[in-house]
């Protein structure tokens, strides 16, 4: 489903470019749950952010099935992202002067859906994450794990190909971490792909397959063995 080629990517400081993304292979495939594993600067969320259409590479290639996400016109990704791929952060961004309700609906308003549609789609993914009763409440009167669950409602509400979750318990304790991590894996089962990006191990393992980031690289499980097998 996701094909990254020989992807980089750099930042000019001055007159330097400075190598964020070296030499990127990622294959994705279709209902998959992956996490991205790395230390804090290491890359991942810039990686994140062209996975997600929100950046472009330096130098690659990015195919979502045939499409090919480096060539098409502005408007055409913008659609792409918007109909197949939900956003989940670290810091959950919703809109606190919206409800939950109107949160969740709103990437149906930009879709053009009708008022009535849209209501009952977007009642439906809060009732799935849990939060029917809350429906009506500002996200200020929501507790850490509420909000996160307004903002997988609102990254689902759209029927997307794939969720791209960013640190999506780093600001939650453990507990209610471990409560998000079940719903995507309960998501995952009906199948959802989730790609999900992480510097903490045990959220990692919730995954069914790990990517290692160091420094920019992309190593796989194997890899990482391999290296540290001839040490
Ligand atoms: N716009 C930018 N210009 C220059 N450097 C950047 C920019 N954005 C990110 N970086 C650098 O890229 C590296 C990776 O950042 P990031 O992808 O956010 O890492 P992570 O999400 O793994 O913590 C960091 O060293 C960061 O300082
Ligand atoms: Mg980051």
């Amino acid at each position: 489903m996701i094909s990254l080629k020989n992807l980089n990517k750099s930042y000019k400081v001055g007159k330097d470019d400075v190598p964020i993304l070296r030499d990127i292979q990622l294959h994705v495939k279709e209902g998959e749950f992956l996490a991205i594993m790395g230390p804090s600067g290491s890359g991942k969320s810039t990686l994140m952010n062209i996975i997600g259409c929100l950046d472009k590479p330096t130098s690659g290639e990015y195919f979502l099935d045939e499409n090919d996400m480096l060539q098409g016109k502005e408007g055409k990704l913008a659609k792409l992202r918007n109909n197949e791929i939900g956003f989940v952060f670290q810091t959950f961004h919703l809109l606190p002067r919206l409800t939950a309700l109107q949160n969740v609906e709103l990437p149906l308003v930009y879709a053009g859906m009708r008022k009535k549609e849209r209501r009952q789609r977007a009642l439906d993914v809060l009732q799935k994450v849990g939060l029917a009763d809350r429906v009506g409440f500002s996200p200020t009167r929501l507790s850490g794990g509420q909000k996160q669950r307004v903002a997988i409602a609102r990254a689902l509400v759209n029927n997307p190909r794939f969720i791209l979750a960013d640190e999506p318990t780093g600001a939650l304790d453990t507990k209610t971490g471990e409560q998000i991590l079940s719903l995507f894996a309960e998501l995952n089962k009906e199948g959802v792909t989730v790609i999900m990006i992480t510097h903490d191990k045990e959220v990692a393992d919730k995954a069914d397959r790990i990517v290692y980031i160091r420094d920019g690289e992309l190593r796989s499980q194997e890899q990482v063995e391999e290296v540290s097998s001839n040490v």
